[in-house]
């Protein structure tokens, strides 16, 4: 088995002194999925933002450890953290087309975004993406790159981010809640879209969701958060089939089932 790629020890996040996240352990190999669970305000963006560095000013590590391989992400530079992220790491933001600039098109922030790391000539970079939004199930690579985000729709628009966090070619792509702003149906296009991506490339994937069917369907293992707290981790089988906690129980049955029977 393939050590893992990224390591949460022990680890507590606090804003302003203040402990949000406690106590949280999980690893992830490549080409493993870890669903996050739990309901909202739990802790889930703030534990995937930690890997990222993206706590604000207010939000710090203050206990344990978040290992990327052999670096401890806490303890990075600035500089080196932001040499690390959009290319071994990268997001997935719950609205991938509120985060792009709105005036300016798909093709110049992708090339803008690439340039930060490295050297690559607009073309290199145009028939890179083109080739990822066409593995990626989106039809007319080339128009839409020359689109501006309000032409897309939200499905297209969370393909073309899927698409920008892939460009990097991420060992871990975090995605913090990748569905939630969309339907049910683009929502199983969506869980399409990642089982590719496990296909497609080798990195490992944590997918933050309050879906249980998106779990059921894409995660190898899934942790479940309450309170900053774990309260099961485990192999989805075992947790879904056999949930431990009724805080679990009831994230199940909160969800719409999206799939046929469970086996
Ligand atoms: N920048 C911040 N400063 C202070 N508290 C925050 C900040 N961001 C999130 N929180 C608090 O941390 C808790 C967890 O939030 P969050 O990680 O966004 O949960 P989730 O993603 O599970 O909904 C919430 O109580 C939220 O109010
Ligand atoms: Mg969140």
């Amino acid at each position: 088995m393939p050590q893992p790629v990224l390591t949460y020890d022990r680890v507590e996040v606090s804003y302003r002194g203040v402990a949000i996240v406690r106590d949280v352990s999980f690893a992830v190999r490549p080409g493993e999925i870890l669903g996050i669970v739990g309901e909202s305000g739990s802790g889930k963006s703030t534990l995937i933002k930690a890997a990222m560095g993206q706590l604000g000013t207010d939000g710090l590590v203050t206990q344990g450890d978040i290992w990327y391989g052999d670096k401890s992400i806490p303890n990075l530079s600035p500089q080196a953290l932001r040499a690390l992220c959009g290319t071994d790491l990268a997001l997935v933001f719950q609205d991938c087309l509120a985060a792009l600039t709105p005036i300016r098109t798909v093709g110049d922030q992708i090339h803008e975004f690439m340039s930060a790391h490295r050297r690559i000539s607009r073309s290199e970079c145009d028939q890179h993406a083109a080739e990822l939004f066409s593995q990626l199930g989106l039809e007319n690579p080339q128009q839409v790159l020359a689109s501006y985000p309000f032409e897309l729709s939200g499905g297209m628009g969370q393909r073309v981010g899927i698409a920008i966090a892939l460009m990097g070619e991420p060992h871990v792509l975090l995605a913090d809640e990748p569905t939630s702003a969309l339907d049910v149906i683009t929502q199983t296009q969506v869980i399409e879209l990642f089982s590719h991506i496990r296909d497609l490339c080798d990195a490992a994937i944590v997918i933050v969701t309050h879906n249980m069917g998106v779990v059921r369907a894409l995660a190898d293992n899934v942790l479940v958060l309450r309170d900053g707290m774990v309260v099961e981790y485990g192999s989805t089988h075992a947790v879904l089939t056999h949930p431990a906690q009724a805080y679990t129980r009831q994230l199940i049955e909160a969800t719409p089932r999206l799939w046929g029977p469970e086996e």
